[in-house]
């Protein structure tokens, strides 16, 4: 979300109402109450099926106010949120969630140390291009490491929109934003150096486990 209003960020996780309003005039819900962790059961699965695996120190990349990391903890898995939003660092150190106000494309602890990096709920779309942040991811995993990465419903195409964030009082500045279906999640890998270790649809969000291609060692493991 380089580029972006983040107060207005901020303000939607303060409870204001907002949404994402695209250049073609369509308006985009934010579920901040999925963000917040107050959302219903299809949610909680689909959020414990993307962490299930990790089982070594996590990063979540654009963490929000941090209920993964936070869950992550209580099952004694190291991890560590990343967001640039000051609201969403605040909500997730209150919740006991270690968490640093940095862009992930910017410098950050242990890079090329993370055995798992989650880029959860549309964070494949920061910064509006899809390849850029997963070799971002990359960089940030050891040589075995594998990325989490939720995506959109298949047919969902691989778009980059101009967006910005709007309220009834407020109005942001216009951001690239990218959309990437599931079914786009190969393609994507193979372009980034990844291939793809396994996908799931759970609770009506999808799911993509990404291996580095050149690790063959832990495609055979698993
Ligand atoms: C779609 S929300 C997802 C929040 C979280 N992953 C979740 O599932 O609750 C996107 C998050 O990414 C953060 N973000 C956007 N651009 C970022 C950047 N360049 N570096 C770090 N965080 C960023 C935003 O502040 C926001 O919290």
């Amino acid at each position: 979300m380089i580029g972006a209003d983040f107060d207005l960020f901020d303000r939607a996780l303060a409870g204001e109402r907002c949404w994402m309003r695209a250049a073609d005039g369509t308006r985009l819900r934010l579920p901040t109450g999925r963000w917040l962790g107050l959302a219903g059961a299809g949610e909680c699965r689909a959020d414990h099926a993307l962490i299930r695996c990790c089982d070594g120190p996590t990063v979540d990349l654009g963490c929000g106010p941090g209920r993964l990391v936070a869950a992550l903890l209580r099952r004694g898995v190291l991890a560590l949120g990343i967001d640039i939003s000051p609201t969403a660092v605040a909500i997730s150190r209150f919740r006991g969630a270690p968490a640093l106000r940095r862009d992930l494309f910017g410098p950050l602890p242990g890079a090329g140390r993370w055995s798992y990096a989650i880029l959860a709920d549309g964070n494949i779309g920061i910064g509006g291009d899809p390849q850029r942040i997963l070799a971002r991811t990359a960089e940030l995993l050891t040589p075995d490491g594998v990325a989490i990465v939720e995506f959109g419903p298949p047919g969902a195409g691989s778009v980059t929109r101009r967006v910005r964030l709007e309220s009834r009082s407020h109005v942001g500045s216009w951001f690239s934003w990218a959309s990437v279906g599931i079914d786009h999640a190969e393609q994507l890998a193979h372009a980034t150096g990844f291939r793809v270790l396994n996908t799931a649809g759970v609770g009506g969000r999808h799911i993509a486990w990404l291996l580095r291609a050149d690790d063959t060692m832990k495609v055979n493991a698993r």
